[in-house]
């Protein structure tokens, strides 16, 4: 090629970084990805292959790792974890520093080898994966380091299995292991079958850094392996990837207890108003959609752009990507590698293929054969569309249109996801104003794809709950100190007469603000201890369930000021104060004793210290390394159901009422089995407190019929399991349906693990400067 050409083309010559030491590691290693557990590798075996998704080659052969393989892994990461523990915050901090001072001595070989692995521009694998991953280790070296003074009451969970994906190898590594292992966990990781070779690079570094036998096991092998590690005998489950395979997690795990965090799809919406700078945002767009291929869960892959600017937008957003170069991924001057696997290049195609709505639009330029996809836009579509709805994980912005702010937030909403969101314009004051409003865990405001360890990040909806990075990613790698709770299983008393009252006195069920029959018309009778009767109570079913959600979804409760949200809460617990004798008589006289005047105390008293929280549990601005803030704000859960514990038949109902209300919640609550009387007495409280209709609705009846509905229902965000283990059974079986939190409880004075059942942590980025 002639200067004259180049001068003219202006055309970029090829930079190929050398593949040849990451190919020389391999084949040092015996040129297979195998386990390494307590410290040793092996078994190796040649059971799975790891190709090269940009050439087709054998990369490495890959231990199918066995369950019973698993298990041993299992043990001997158990075995370690008290001594790891025990070690204290500060030697833990140590070992990571070591690792990340390893990993960034290597950093070249292991961005080589990922590329190599994944498929990724080696300009995103050097530049960002790489470093982001070392930063992880280096910030949880100092979580480490200040664990026992910044959170003294939480401590380790034991082991914990881990689950990753293929799109960010390392990266998804450390943000599993560096938390875990800083809060003195030891961990069995599985990576993606696709993609191993960075984690065996890594377990050679945990070697080097002397990192104890057992505390990091890694275990290769496909999706069979990853459903040994959830059976496995281990504390914790992590996992990120599909929604699919999060739910059948969710599922496995229901019924033995193990906690669990979900990061999983999502189809974030990349806003642009029309008085955005429109260069940025095109921008902006090649690094949400085009990073990594567009494999990448929170990729801004729904363009929403203001009607009046969409065709110039377009327009100048398909000049842009004539522009991208696809081809050979150790080259340093490619924007777009190779995608993963044929496998997935093939779903890509065929989800494409399928639509027949809008326009499609490739770039113009040429893609090498093999496992390659072209940028692409699809413009006017139609929120209902498929490819609006479905998540393609490949290089592919589907795009629409939005006339008004309040169209682009419902359009933008109008996913079953919530992981990310992206919006544009130079209006900052509306900018904040639409980022609260957002279903997603992390906003970016004029930049996209903005990570960092102290920033939490993590879903809403079906992309999972559980937030990974900062102070709030530690929360899932502890426990409090506190001794747990576990409530027990009361029986009703039973009686024979059922009252000689002619006229009907059966009390309601409260929904919506209002008193209301059961939709089944069914009731029972509650008996004192020596069998007297007290009253009917309704037998709530599955539609009034449905009618106290459908009320919480109305209610305006989270839009309120904590301010307004004390206030009633206060007025509640004065209320409360002012019939205490009656709520007292009434405790005595359903359970026995006299304890009644004590319990509607200490319910008194929990409504004014939520009353007084309110208003003051706050977020964080974090530290990051840009020019902007990542703001860490504490939003509501949504709406809850309650299963209200057997024994203190009003504490029991009036604490997660205060905990979710002072949070912004609405909440339906399942009132206690045996003695639901306190819950019917509750709602005059209710009535004459200025509560908003919907914010708090009362049931009565089997709570383990309700449970399974409550499980089961699509709009419910989070269910409080206060009550038996079965109740709570009957509910996480059902739960995955729409990923629903679910939270067994806490001692009644530790407020913090209330409130945070209560909110899920929003991070919104805004950068600064011109
Ligand atoms: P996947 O969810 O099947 O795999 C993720 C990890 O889970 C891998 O390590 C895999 O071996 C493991 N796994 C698979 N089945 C399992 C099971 N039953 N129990 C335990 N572990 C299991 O994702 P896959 O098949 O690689 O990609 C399929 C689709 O998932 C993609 O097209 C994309 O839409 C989505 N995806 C989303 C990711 C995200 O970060 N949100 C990441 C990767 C994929």
């Amino acid at each position: 090629m002639s200067i004259e050409t180049i001068f003219d083309t202006m055309d970029y010559g090829t930079a190929p970084e050398d593949r040849g030491p990451a190919l020389q590691w391999i084949k040092n290693h015996g040129g297979i990805a195998g386990p390494y557990i307590n410290g040793k590798w092996g078994p190796f075996r040649d059971d799975l292959t790891v190709c090269n998704p940009a050439t087709g080659e054998k990369l490495s052969g890959m231990t199918q790792t066995s369950a019973k393989e698993v298990a041993e892994a299992v043990k001997c990461a158990r075995a370690a974890q008290p001594s790891w523990e025990a070690l204290g915050g500060p030697a833990r901090a140590k070992v990571l520093y070591a690792i990340a001072r390893i990993m960034q001595k290597h950093a070249r070989l292991l961005a080589v080898m990922e590329s190599l692995d994944n498929g990724k521009p080696i300009r995103e694998s050097r530049d960002i994966d790489i470093p982001l991953a070392i930063r992880h280790f280096y910030h949880h070296a100092g979580h480490a380091q200040l664990m026992k003074t910044a959170l003294p009451d939480r401590k380790a969970l034991g082991v914990c299995g881990q689950i990753i994906p293929w799109n960010f190898p390392l990266l998804m590594l450390a943000w599993k292991i560096a938390p875990a292992l800083a809060m003195g966990n030891t961990v069995v990781l599985k990576p993606a079958e696709y993609t191993p070779m960075t984690a065996i690079l890594f377990a050679d570094i945990c070697s080097q850094a002397e990192v104890p036998p057992g505390v990091v096991n890694i275990i290769t092998g496909d999706g069979s392996t990853g459903e040994s590690l959830v059976e496995s005998d281990v504390d914790k489950i992590a996992f990120t990837g599909s929604t699919a395979v999060g739910r059948k997690i969710q599922d496995s795990v229901a019924t033995n207890g193990k906690s669990l965090t979900l990061e999983l799809g999502g189809k974030s919406p990349y806003i642009v108003f029309d008085d955005a700078d429109i260069d940025s945002a095109i921008e902006g767009l090649v690094d949400a959609i085009w990073f990594n291929q567009g494999q990448v869960c929170c990729a801004g892959s729904r363009l929403l752009v203001h009607e009046a600017i969409a065709e110039d937008f377009h327009s100048r957003l398909k000049v842009r990507m004539d522009k991208l170069r696809i081809g050979d991924p150790l080259d340093k001057s490619i924007d777009v590698g190779a995608i993963v696997d044929p496998i997935q290049l093939l779903q890509i195609k065929k989800l494409v293929a399928a639509n027949d709505a809008g326009e499609t639009y490739h770039a113009n330029i040429t893609v090498p054969d093999g496992c390659y996809y072209p940028p692409t836009l699809i413009t006017g579509l139609q929120p209902s569309d498929t490819l609006m709805q479905e998540e393609i994980f490949g290089p592919v912005l589907v795009s629409t249109t939005f006339r008004t702010p309040s169209e682009a937030i419902e359009v933008a909403n109008n996913t079953r996801y919530g992981l990310a969101a992206t919006l544009w314009t130079e209006n900052i004051n509306l900018a904040l104003e639409i980022a609260p409003k957002l279903v997603a865990g992390v906003v970016w405001v004029n930049a996209t794809n903005l990570f960092d360890a102290a920033a939490g990040f993590g879903g809403l909806r079906e992309s999972g709950f559980g937030r990974e990075g900062g102070w709030e990613g530690l929360q899932a790698y502890t426990k409090t100190t506190n001794p747990s709770v576990s409530a027990k299983a009361v029986a009703a008393f039973k009686g024979t007469s059922a009252g000689s009252d002619p006229v009907d006195r059966t009390a309601k069920l409260y929904i919506g603000g209002k008193q209301a029959r059961p939709d089944g018309g069914y009731s029972q009778a509650i008996y004192a201890p020596k069998g007297q009767f007290l009253g009917h109570v309704p037998i709530a079913n599955r539609k009034d369930v449905r009618n106290a959600v459908q009320a919480q979804t109305v209610c305006a409760w989270g839009k309120s000021s904590g301010h307004l949200r004390a206030q009633i809460l206060y007025y509640v617990a004065e209320n409360l104060s002012a019939r205490r004798e009656s709520f007292a008589k009434r405790i005595d006289e359903m359970c026995g004793g006299n304890a009644g005047l004590e319990e509607v105390k200490d319910a008194i008293d929990i409504l004014f210290c939520y009353a007084a929280w309110a208003d003051k549990f706050e977020g964080r601005a974090k530290s990051v390394p840009i020019r902007g803030i990542a703001l860490a704000m504490r939003e509501p859960v949504g709406r809850i159901a309650a299963l209200c514990p057997d024994a203190t038949p009003l504490l029991g109902l009036v604490a997660p009422m205060a905990a979710a209300l002072a949070t912004g919640n609405t909440i339906t609550l399942c009132a206690s089995q045996p003695f639901p009387l306190s819950g019917t007495d509750f709602y005059h409280i209710l009535e004459t407190s200025d509560v908003p209709a919907g914010a708090v609705n009362i049931l009565t009846g089997q709570q383990s019929e309700l449970a399974a509905h409550i499980g089961a229902h699509m709009d419910l965000d989070s269910v409080w399991c206060l009550s038996t283990q079965e109740v709570a059974s009957s509910v996480k079986e059902k739960a995955s349906s729409n990923v629903k939190r679910i939270w067994q409880g806490a001692a009644l004075d530790d407020h913090n693990s209330w409130l945070d059942a209560g909110t899920e942590i929003k991070t919104i980025w805004v950068p600064y400067g011109e």
